[in-house]
Protein backbone atom coordinates (compact mmCIF):
# COMPACT_ATOMS: atom_id res chain seq x y z
CA UNK A 1 0.00 0.00 0.00
CA UNK A 2 1.42 3.35 -1.13
CA UNK A 3 1.47 6.59 1.28
CA UNK A 4 -0.61 8.88 -0.79
CA UNK A 5 -3.43 9.79 0.91
CA UNK A 6 -6.37 11.56 -1.80
CA UNK A 7 -8.01 14.47 -0.05
CA UNK A 8 -11.57 14.02 -1.09
CA UNK A 9 -12.81 18.12 -0.09
CA UNK A 10 -16.50 18.50 1.42
CA UNK A 11 -16.58 22.60 1.73
CA UNK A 12 -18.75 22.77 -0.89
CA UNK A 13 -21.11 20.09 0.13
CA UNK A 14 -21.48 18.97 3.85
CA UNK A 15 -19.48 22.71 5.21
CA UNK A 16 -21.70 24.44 2.69
CA UNK A 17 -25.12 22.42 4.17
CA UNK A 18 -24.22 23.83 7.94
CA UNK A 19 -25.84 27.10 9.11
CA UNK A 20 -24.75 30.44 8.40
CA UNK A 21 -22.90 28.31 5.43
CA UNK A 22 -24.73 28.16 2.40
CA UNK A 23 -23.17 29.74 -0.83
CA UNK A 24 -24.82 30.41 -4.41
CA UNK A 25 -23.55 28.81 -7.39
CA UNK A 26 -21.32 31.50 -8.08
CA UNK A 27 -19.87 31.82 -4.64
CA UNK A 28 -19.31 28.18 -5.14
CA UNK A 29 -17.48 28.17 -8.09
CA UNK A 30 -14.84 31.08 -6.95
CA UNK A 31 -14.17 28.76 -3.84
CA UNK A 32 -13.96 25.66 -6.44
CA UNK A 33 -11.46 27.96 -8.12
CA UNK A 34 -9.31 28.00 -4.35
CA UNK A 35 -9.96 24.44 -4.09
CA UNK A 36 -8.36 23.72 -7.45
CA UNK A 37 -5.44 25.88 -6.52
CA UNK A 38 -4.51 24.31 -3.27
CA UNK A 39 -4.88 20.93 -5.24
CA UNK A 40 -7.60 18.67 -3.98
CA UNK A 41 -8.11 15.77 -5.16
CA UNK A 42 -11.85 15.29 -5.60
CA UNK A 43 -14.23 18.13 -5.01
CA UNK A 44 -17.70 17.52 -3.44
CA UNK A 45 -19.79 19.95 -5.30
CA UNK A 46 -23.53 19.46 -3.70
CA UNK A 47 -26.33 17.09 -3.34
CA UNK A 48 -28.13 17.63 -6.37
CA UNK A 49 -31.62 16.36 -5.52
CA UNK A 50 -31.43 19.01 -2.56
CA UNK A 51 -32.03 21.71 -4.37
CA UNK A 52 -31.46 23.63 -8.51
CA UNK A 53 -29.25 25.49 -6.94
CA UNK A 54 -26.89 22.30 -5.69
CA UNK A 55 -27.57 20.56 -9.44
CA UNK A 56 -26.46 23.62 -11.14
CA UNK A 57 -23.28 23.89 -8.90
CA UNK A 58 -22.43 20.33 -9.63
CA UNK A 59 -23.28 21.40 -13.18
CA UNK A 60 -20.91 24.44 -13.24
CA UNK A 61 -18.16 22.87 -11.19
CA UNK A 62 -18.24 20.21 -13.83
CA UNK A 63 -17.63 22.29 -16.76
CA UNK A 64 -15.34 24.97 -15.17
CA UNK A 65 -12.90 22.80 -13.69
CA UNK A 66 -12.55 19.39 -16.55
CA UNK A 67 -9.47 18.05 -14.98
CA UNK A 68 -10.70 17.81 -11.49
CA UNK A 69 -12.80 14.81 -9.97
CA UNK A 70 -16.41 16.51 -8.82
CA UNK A 71 -18.11 14.39 -6.50
CA UNK A 72 -21.86 14.58 -6.29
CA UNK A 73 -23.99 13.29 -3.14
CA UNK A 74 -26.88 11.01 -3.59
CA UNK A 75 -29.03 8.80 -1.04
CA UNK A 76 -28.96 4.77 -2.25
CA UNK A 77 -32.24 5.29 -3.74
CA UNK A 78 -33.41 5.34 -7.95
CA UNK A 79 -34.07 9.85 -7.99
CA UNK A 80 -31.61 11.05 -6.17
CA UNK A 81 -28.57 8.52 -7.53
CA UNK A 82 -30.31 9.35 -11.98
CA UNK A 83 -30.03 13.64 -10.47
CA UNK A 84 -26.59 13.12 -9.01
CA UNK A 85 -26.03 11.21 -12.75
CA UNK A 86 -27.61 14.14 -14.57
CA UNK A 87 -25.43 16.85 -12.89
CA UNK A 88 -22.05 14.94 -13.40
CA UNK A 89 -23.35 15.02 -17.68
CA UNK A 90 -20.42 17.68 -18.29
CA UNK A 91 -17.69 16.54 -16.28
CA UNK A 92 -14.71 14.18 -17.06
CA UNK A 93 -14.10 12.86 -13.88
CA UNK A 94 -17.36 12.22 -12.57
CA UNK A 95 -18.15 10.65 -9.24
CA UNK A 96 -21.37 9.52 -7.63
CA UNK A 97 -20.88 9.65 -4.17
CA UNK A 98 -24.49 7.23 -2.54
CA UNK A 99 -24.49 7.10 1.41
CA UNK A 100 -27.22 5.05 3.63
CA UNK A 101 -27.83 4.45 6.95
CA UNK A 102 -25.84 1.07 8.34
CA UNK A 103 -26.18 1.29 12.10
CA UNK A 104 -29.38 0.14 13.65
CA UNK A 105 -30.37 3.22 15.82
CA UNK A 106 -30.68 4.92 12.23
CA UNK A 107 -32.27 1.66 10.85
CA UNK A 108 -34.63 1.58 13.45
CA UNK A 109 -35.71 4.98 13.85
CA UNK A 110 -34.83 6.98 10.85
CA UNK A 111 -35.31 4.17 7.52
CA UNK A 112 -37.17 1.85 9.44
CA UNK A 113 -35.19 -1.01 7.16
CA UNK A 114 -33.82 -4.29 8.13
CA UNK A 115 -30.52 -4.88 7.94
CA UNK A 116 -31.00 -6.96 4.57
CA UNK A 117 -33.42 -3.81 2.72
CA UNK A 118 -30.29 -1.69 3.53
CA UNK A 119 -27.72 -3.91 1.95
CA UNK A 120 -30.37 -4.50 -1.27
CA UNK A 121 -30.87 -0.55 -1.60
CA UNK A 122 -27.04 -0.13 -0.98
CA UNK A 123 -26.51 -2.53 -3.70
CA UNK A 124 -28.99 -1.05 -6.18
CA UNK A 125 -27.54 2.14 -5.80
CA UNK A 126 -24.17 1.29 -6.33
CA UNK A 127 -25.54 -0.55 -9.79
CA UNK A 128 -27.55 2.44 -10.81
CA UNK A 129 -25.01 4.47 -10.31
CA UNK A 130 -21.98 2.50 -12.22
CA UNK A 131 -24.74 3.01 -15.26
CA UNK A 132 -23.82 6.51 -15.33
CA UNK A 133 -19.66 6.77 -14.31
CA UNK A 134 -17.04 4.57 -13.17
CA UNK A 135 -15.93 5.86 -10.21
CA UNK A 136 -18.84 5.63 -7.25
CA UNK A 137 -18.03 5.74 -3.36
CA UNK A 138 -20.15 4.33 -1.22
CA UNK A 139 -20.86 5.69 2.48
CA UNK A 140 -22.20 3.86 5.04
CA UNK A 141 -23.82 6.29 7.38
CA UNK A 142 -22.89 6.00 10.89
CA UNK A 143 -20.48 3.40 10.41
CA UNK A 144 -18.40 3.84 13.62
CA UNK A 145 -22.13 3.00 15.65
CA UNK A 146 -22.55 -0.05 13.24
CA UNK A 147 -22.33 -3.69 14.20
CA UNK A 148 -18.63 -4.28 12.61
CA UNK A 149 -19.50 -7.99 11.17
CA UNK A 150 -22.59 -5.82 9.47
CA UNK A 151 -20.75 -3.21 8.16
CA UNK A 152 -18.13 -5.57 6.98
CA UNK A 153 -21.10 -7.67 4.73
CA UNK A 154 -21.83 -4.27 3.87
CA UNK A 155 -18.75 -2.94 2.46
CA UNK A 156 -18.01 -6.36 0.68
CA UNK A 157 -21.59 -6.16 -0.97
CA UNK A 158 -21.03 -2.78 -2.66
CA UNK A 159 -17.72 -3.25 -3.95
CA UNK A 160 -18.68 -6.66 -5.45
CA UNK A 161 -21.66 -4.34 -6.59
CA UNK A 162 -18.77 -1.86 -8.30
CA UNK A 163 -17.81 0.76 -5.74
CA UNK A 164 -14.38 1.93 -5.95
CA UNK A 165 -14.49 3.68 -2.84
CA UNK A 166 -16.06 2.87 0.85
CA UNK A 167 -16.36 5.78 3.16
CA UNK A 168 -16.80 4.63 6.89
CA UNK A 169 -17.86 8.12 8.18
CA UNK A 170 -17.55 8.82 11.79
CA UNK A 171 -20.87 10.90 11.02
CA UNK A 172 -22.18 12.23 14.66
CA UNK A 173 -18.62 12.50 15.94
CA UNK A 174 -18.53 9.59 18.48
CA UNK A 175 -15.39 7.54 17.57
CA UNK A 176 -12.17 7.98 19.52
CA UNK A 177 -8.87 8.02 17.48
CA UNK A 178 -7.81 3.67 18.82
CA UNK A 179 -11.90 2.44 17.78
CA UNK A 180 -12.05 4.30 14.48
CA UNK A 181 -8.27 2.53 13.98
CA UNK A 182 -9.74 -0.49 14.30
CA UNK A 183 -13.08 -0.32 12.32
CA UNK A 184 -10.77 0.99 9.59
CA UNK A 185 -8.15 -1.91 10.17
CA UNK A 186 -10.69 -4.50 9.50
CA UNK A 187 -12.69 -3.40 6.39
CA UNK A 188 -9.43 -2.73 4.57
CA UNK A 189 -8.24 -6.26 5.64
CA UNK A 190 -11.65 -7.10 4.34
CA UNK A 191 -12.11 -5.42 0.90
CA UNK A 192 -7.89 -5.07 0.55
CA UNK A 193 -6.77 -3.49 -2.43
CA UNK A 194 -10.13 -4.20 -4.29
CA UNK A 195 -11.42 -0.27 -3.18
CA UNK A 196 -9.72 2.65 -1.39
CA UNK A 197 -11.42 2.81 1.74
CA UNK A 198 -12.01 6.22 3.12
CA UNK A 199 -13.02 8.09 6.18
CA UNK A 200 -15.25 11.24 7.15
CA UNK A 201 -15.01 12.68 10.63
CA UNK A 202 -17.12 15.11 12.48
CA UNK A 203 -15.83 16.81 15.30
CA UNK A 204 -18.46 16.93 17.73
CA UNK A 205 -15.67 15.64 20.70
CA UNK A 206 -13.07 17.80 18.79
CA UNK A 207 -11.38 14.41 17.82
CA UNK A 208 -12.40 14.79 13.70
CA UNK A 209 -8.40 15.08 13.08
CA UNK A 210 -7.12 12.52 15.18
CA UNK A 211 -9.95 10.43 14.14
CA UNK A 212 -8.61 10.69 10.18
CA UNK A 213 -5.31 10.42 11.32
CA UNK A 214 -5.67 6.97 12.80
CA UNK A 215 -7.65 5.70 10.58
CA UNK A 216 -4.64 5.96 7.67
CA UNK A 217 -2.36 4.84 9.57
CA UNK A 218 -4.71 1.80 9.41
CA UNK A 219 -5.01 2.26 5.82
CA UNK A 220 -7.37 4.23 5.04
CA UNK A 221 -5.96 6.15 2.03
CA UNK A 222 -9.03 9.03 1.48
CA UNK A 223 -9.67 11.62 3.88
CA UNK A 224 -12.88 13.68 3.45
CA UNK A 225 -12.65 16.93 5.31
CA UNK A 226 -13.26 21.09 4.66
CA UNK A 227 -11.80 24.01 4.77
CA UNK A 228 -11.39 25.63 8.18
CA UNK A 229 -12.91 22.39 9.67
CA UNK A 230 -16.86 23.36 8.37
CA UNK A 231 -19.62 20.99 8.21
CA UNK A 232 -22.58 19.34 10.59
CA UNK A 233 -22.61 20.43 13.80
CA UNK A 234 -18.77 20.97 15.32
CA UNK A 235 -17.72 20.63 11.54
CA UNK A 236 -15.76 18.21 9.91
CA UNK A 237 -12.06 17.72 9.93
CA UNK A 238 -10.09 20.54 9.06
CA UNK A 239 -7.87 20.37 5.76
CA UNK A 240 -5.41 22.44 6.64
CA UNK A 241 -4.85 20.87 10.11
CA UNK A 242 -4.49 17.13 8.60
CA UNK A 243 -2.34 18.12 5.78
CA UNK A 244 0.48 20.05 7.88
CA UNK A 245 0.37 17.40 10.51
CA UNK A 246 1.32 14.85 6.96
CA UNK A 247 3.74 18.00 6.64
CA UNK A 248 4.97 18.22 10.17
CA UNK A 249 5.85 15.46 11.22
CA UNK A 250 6.70 13.38 8.38
CA UNK A 251 8.55 10.91 10.92
CA UNK A 252 5.54 10.03 12.50
CA UNK A 253 3.28 10.42 9.55
CA UNK A 254 5.06 9.29 6.59
CA UNK A 255 1.94 10.17 3.84
CA UNK A 256 1.40 12.92 1.49
CA UNK A 257 -0.96 14.15 -0.61
CA UNK A 258 -1.00 16.58 -3.41
CA UNK A 259 -2.11 20.09 -1.62
CA UNK A 260 0.26 22.98 -2.53
CA UNK A 261 -0.01 24.24 1.14
CA UNK A 262 1.42 27.79 0.39
CA UNK A 263 -2.58 28.13 -0.80
CA UNK A 264 -3.85 27.45 2.70
CA UNK A 265 -4.44 30.43 3.98
CA UNK A 266 -5.61 32.24 0.90
CA UNK A 267 -8.34 29.55 0.64
CA UNK A 268 -9.29 29.94 4.27
CA UNK A 269 -9.51 33.86 3.96
CA UNK A 270 -12.15 33.22 0.87
CA UNK A 271 -14.20 30.95 2.47
CA UNK A 272 -14.04 33.34 5.83
CA UNK A 273 -15.24 35.86 3.17
CA UNK A 274 -18.38 33.90 1.03
CA UNK A 275 -19.90 32.38 4.07
CA UNK A 276 -21.04 34.06 7.88
CA UNK A 277 -18.31 33.79 9.93
CA UNK A 278 -14.59 32.70 10.39
CA UNK A 279 -12.10 30.54 11.99
CA UNK A 280 -11.71 31.22 15.53
CA UNK A 281 -8.23 33.64 16.44
CA UNK A 282 -6.89 30.14 18.03
CA UNK A 283 -7.33 27.69 15.28
CA UNK A 284 -4.55 25.86 14.19
CA UNK A 285 -2.81 26.82 11.05
CA UNK A 286 -5.22 29.23 9.73
CA UNK A 287 -6.51 31.03 12.92
CA UNK A 288 -5.60 35.02 13.19
CA UNK A 289 -3.28 33.78 16.40
CA UNK A 290 -1.80 30.85 15.19
CA UNK A 291 1.39 33.05 14.13
CA UNK A 292 1.15 35.72 16.75
CA UNK A 293 2.96 35.87 19.80
CA UNK A 294 2.86 37.82 22.49
CA UNK A 295 4.53 36.58 25.94
CA UNK A 296 7.95 38.03 26.29
CA UNK A 297 9.78 34.75 26.89
CA UNK A 298 8.32 33.84 23.46
CA UNK A 299 8.90 37.26 21.35
CA UNK A 300 12.71 36.88 22.75
CA UNK A 301 12.71 33.25 21.71
CA UNK A 302 11.26 34.14 18.35
CA UNK A 303 13.41 36.82 17.72
CA UNK A 304 16.76 34.70 18.33
CA UNK A 305 15.38 32.22 16.12
CA UNK A 306 11.85 31.34 14.98
CA UNK A 307 12.00 27.47 15.57
CA UNK A 308 12.24 28.39 19.46
CA UNK A 309 7.84 28.69 19.13
CA UNK A 310 7.30 28.26 15.89
CA UNK A 311 7.01 24.42 14.12
CA UNK A 312 5.97 25.60 11.09
CA UNK A 313 7.03 28.38 8.68
CA UNK A 314 3.84 30.90 8.50
CA UNK A 315 4.69 31.47 4.51
CA UNK A 316 4.71 27.66 3.95
CA UNK A 317 1.09 27.95 4.18
CA UNK A 318 0.58 31.50 2.64
CA UNK A 319 0.81 33.25 6.16
CA UNK A 320 2.67 36.66 5.58
CA UNK A 321 4.20 36.68 8.52
CA UNK A 322 4.46 36.29 11.92
CA UNK A 323 2.85 38.78 14.39
CA UNK A 324 4.62 40.17 17.49
CA UNK A 325 1.50 41.74 19.29
CA UNK A 326 2.32 44.12 21.87
CA UNK A 327 0.52 43.55 24.95
CA UNK A 328 1.01 43.28 28.66
CA UNK A 329 3.53 40.41 28.82
CA UNK A 330 5.41 41.85 25.80
CA UNK A 331 9.47 42.23 26.85
CA UNK A 332 12.03 44.51 26.06
CA UNK A 333 13.28 42.53 23.07
CA UNK A 334 10.33 42.73 20.86
CA UNK A 335 9.39 46.19 21.81
CA UNK A 336 12.86 47.79 20.66
CA UNK A 337 12.25 45.34 17.55
CA UNK A 338 8.79 46.87 17.03
CA UNK A 339 10.32 50.98 17.87
CA UNK A 340 13.13 50.16 15.07
CA UNK A 341 10.69 48.87 12.29
CA UNK A 342 8.31 52.35 13.20
CA UNK A 343 11.63 54.19 12.21
CA UNK A 344 12.99 55.41 16.11
CA UNK A 345 16.12 54.44 17.68
CA UNK A 346 16.37 54.24 21.48
CA UNK A 347 19.10 54.36 23.74
CA UNK A 348 19.27 51.83 26.86
CA UNK A 349 17.87 54.37 29.09
CA UNK A 350 14.91 55.06 26.84
CA UNK A 351 14.38 51.61 26.15
CA UNK A 352 14.10 51.38 29.98
CA UNK A 353 11.64 54.27 30.26
CA UNK A 354 9.87 52.99 26.80
CA UNK A 355 9.24 49.16 28.59
CA UNK A 356 8.22 51.12 32.28
CA UNK A 357 5.79 53.33 30.50
CA UNK A 358 4.03 50.57 27.63
CA UNK A 359 3.75 48.11 30.28
CA UNK A 360 1.58 51.03 32.13
CA UNK A 361 -0.76 51.36 29.09
CA UNK A 362 -0.56 47.66 27.98
CA UNK A 363 -2.03 46.80 31.66
CA UNK A 364 -5.24 48.70 31.01
CA UNK A 365 -5.58 47.50 27.38
CA UNK A 366 -6.37 44.28 25.60
CA UNK A 367 -3.33 45.53 22.92
CA UNK A 368 -1.78 48.53 21.80
CA UNK A 369 -2.07 50.23 18.31
CA UNK A 370 1.24 51.28 16.61
CA UNK A 371 0.41 54.57 16.54
CA UNK A 372 0.30 54.90 19.99
CA UNK A 373 3.34 53.43 20.08
CA UNK A 374 4.63 56.00 18.01
CA UNK A 375 3.34 58.62 20.51
CA UNK A 376 4.53 57.65 23.30
CA UNK A 377 8.62 56.68 21.44
CA UNK A 378 7.78 60.63 20.70
CA UNK A 379 7.11 61.60 24.08
CA UNK A 380 10.02 59.92 25.38
CA UNK A 381 12.42 61.79 23.06
CA UNK A 382 13.42 58.58 20.85
CA UNK A 383 15.00 59.53 18.10
CA UNK A 384 12.80 59.75 15.03
CA UNK A 385 14.41 58.52 11.64
CA UNK A 386 12.12 58.09 9.05
CA UNK A 387 9.23 58.79 11.18
CA UNK A 388 7.28 62.10 11.15
O1 LIG B 1 -21.46 12.59 7.96
C1 LIG B 1 -21.85 11.79 7.09
O2 LIG B 1 -22.11 10.62 7.34
C2 LIG B 1 -21.99 12.29 5.73
C3 LIG B 1 -22.24 11.28 4.65
C4 LIG B 1 -23.30 11.74 3.72
C5 LIG B 1 -20.96 10.98 3.95
O3 LIG B 1 -21.83 13.47 5.48
ZN1 LIG C 1 -20.73 14.48 7.14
Amino acid sequence: MGNRVYIFDTTLRDGEQSPGCSMTVAEKLRMGRKLADLGVDIMEGGFPIASEGDFEAVRALSQEFPAMRIAALARSNKMDVERAGRSLELAKHPRIHTFIATSDIHLQYKLKKTRDQVIEDAVRAVELARTYVDDVEFSAEDATRTDLDYLEQVSRAVVAAGASTVNLPDTVGFSVPQEYAEIIGRIVGAIGDKAIVSVHCHDDLGLAVANSIAAVQAGARQIECTMNGIGERAGNAALEEIVMAFKTRPDRLPFTTGINAEHLYPASQLLTSIISFGPQPNKAIVGENAFAHEAGIHQDGYLKNPSTYEIINPRSVGVPETRLVLGKHSGRHALKQRAEALGFTLDKDQLDVFYTRFTEIADRKKGVRNDEIATLLREIGALAATAS
